[in-house]
């Protein structure tokens, strides 16, 4: 069984049935003090109704998850944990690794796997990508699965196919109940931290090649069911244009997470 959090105020979104989810990805910033003041921060700006929207998850570095769950816990508040990455392995001599079933004791929900910058800088290959998700799912976690295209593929009109091939490399072996839990960001590489997103057109039409893939795989019914991010440079002003795509069910977002207040108006957007 996967560990459902869904507030019970939580309500779908009643265009799709989904539920919104809304990722900060802190990436690698804020030591743990800083994770607990940024947290109280947002929680204190949020209002409760921002909550009843969608779901909001949080992913600090790893030295940040145990203050940030006890905070979470100890306050009551209404956010998800998340981490950025797990090894695929559950234990074992990987020196320096974290484990999904570590993760999972601190009550994370969402795990992120398969970033562009752990592609680009960690050699992630499409099999180590798909050998994460399936700890994350053993550890009754949920992965938040990235794809996305570089400047250099857009350019040479590959994108479509890079989707399809990151997609259904990481979600093939699963079952349809498994499948049907998935979270899939789409990420165009050339548009992370630039501070220029991808325009609403080729984020809504890269989110509905990442759902034909499910829906190749298993039909309407799984596919209909999936959520969908969009990332890369998300900002308060441009959130609320992503939002009301067809296909694109929540964002994940980089550089705006960092301050509190900007990631709250990127939720309320
Ligand atoms: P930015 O929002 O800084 O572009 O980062 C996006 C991202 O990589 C989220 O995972």
């Amino acid at each position: 069984m996967v560990k459902e959090k869904h507030d019970m105020e939580l309500r779908p979104n009643p265009r799709t049935g989904r539920y919104r989810l809304i990722s900060a990805n802190w990436k690698m910033n804020f030591n743990h003090l800083e994770a607990i003041q940024a947290t109280q921060k947002l929680s204190f700006v949020l209002r409760p109704a921002d909550y009843s929207y969608t779901e909001i998850s949080i992913h600090p570095p790893f030295t940040d998850l145990r203050p940030l769950q006890l905070l979470i816990d100890s306050d009551r508040m209404r956010f998800s944990l998340g981490a950025q990455n797990c090894h695929f392995e559950p234990h074992g001599a990987f020196t320096g690794e974290v484990s999904a079933p570590m993760l999972s004791r601190l009550n994370v929900t969402y795990v992120i796997v398969g970033h562009s910058e752990r592609r680009q800088h960690f050699f992630e290959t499409d099999d180590i990508v798909r050998a994460k998700v399936e700890a994350v799912f053993h550890s009754q976690m949920t992965p938040i699965i990235c794809v996305g295209e570089t400047f250099d593929e857009r350019q040479r009109g590959e994108t479509e196919r890079i989707l399809q091939t990151q997609v259904d490399s990481a979600v093939s072996f699963l079952s349809p109940e498994l499948a049907e839990r998935c979270v899939v960001a789409y990420e165009p590489v050339w548009a992370i931290g630039r501070g220029a997103s991808a325009n609403p057109d080729d984020a809504q039409q890269g989110a509905a090649t990442v759902r034909s893939v499910f829906e190749s795989r298993w039909g309407k019914a799984v596919a209909s069911k999936v959520r969908i991010q969009y990332g890369g440079s998300v900002n308060p002003a441009n959130a609320a244009d992503f939002m009301q795509l067809d296909d694109v069910d929540g964002l994940l977002v980089g550089t705006a997470a960092l301050d509190p207040e900007s990631f709250a108006r990127i939720i309320q957007a």
